[in-house]
């Protein structure tokens, strides 16, 4: 094996590892978050705030809807409310994880929840008006995490990466509420028959 590696080579974009474990020591309080971090911490740390309210509220609204959706026609989309419930509670923990990573401390004051959260907490006592509800709030998040993708670009790929996750998540939820309408007369099907 040959570890000679050239002195004077130039190196444009590769740090060696002396600096690497250099700087790891000097910043270790700081934990993730090392020089190459190529964002702005704070306004990340800030954004996912916004994305963990908006993920609470989700987990808030379907679990309602999960429980108040009543009617002969109504136990399969208290079952599809439940799972979507779930889905953004994982969401939300994943999103608090990050945060906690970046440096900061996740939000999950009530208080301050839907001032901070995309999408709204609304409810009703009308299946269909449910499902439209939910079916909004999904495309609310869905476009909030697009730009979020683009935001998070290559500065900062892990939560980028996450965030793709996430959106993949939201699109099915979308797509899943869009065919409850439809099965529930609050929506004609524009798919071709
Ligand atoms: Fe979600
Ligand atoms: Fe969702």
């Amino acid at each position: 094996m040959n570890d000679a590696s050239p002195k004077s080579a130039a190196q444009p974009f590769l740090s060696d590892v002396k600096t690497l474990r250099e700087r790891a020591r000097k910043h270790i309080e700081k934990g993730a978050i090392t020089q190459s971090y190529g964002g702005d911490v704070g306004q990340a740390i800030e954004i996912l705030q916004s994305v963990l309210a908006t993920e609470i509220v989700c987990v808030l609204r379907y679990t309602q809807h999960s429980i108040v959706a009543t009617g002969l026609a109504s136990e399969g989309v208290k079952a599809e409310f439940a799972e979507h419930a779930r889905e953004e509670h994982g969401h939300a923990m994943q999103v608090a994880e990050r945060i906690n990573q970046l440096g900061g401390a996740p939000d999950f004051n009530p208080q301050t929840l839907t001032a901070r959260s995309a999408a709204e907490y609304q409810t009703s006592d009308k299946l269909v008006a449910m499902i439209r509800e939910n079916l909004v709030a999904e495309r609310i998040a869905v476009e909030h995490y697009r730009e979020l993708v683009r935001y998070f670009g290559d500065h900062d790929p892990v939560t980028r990466v996450m965030i793709e996750g996430i959106l993949g998540k939201e699109e099915e939820h979308a797509s899943d509420m869009l065919d409850l309408l439809v099965r529930h007369g609050g929506i004609a099907s524009e798919k071709p028959r």
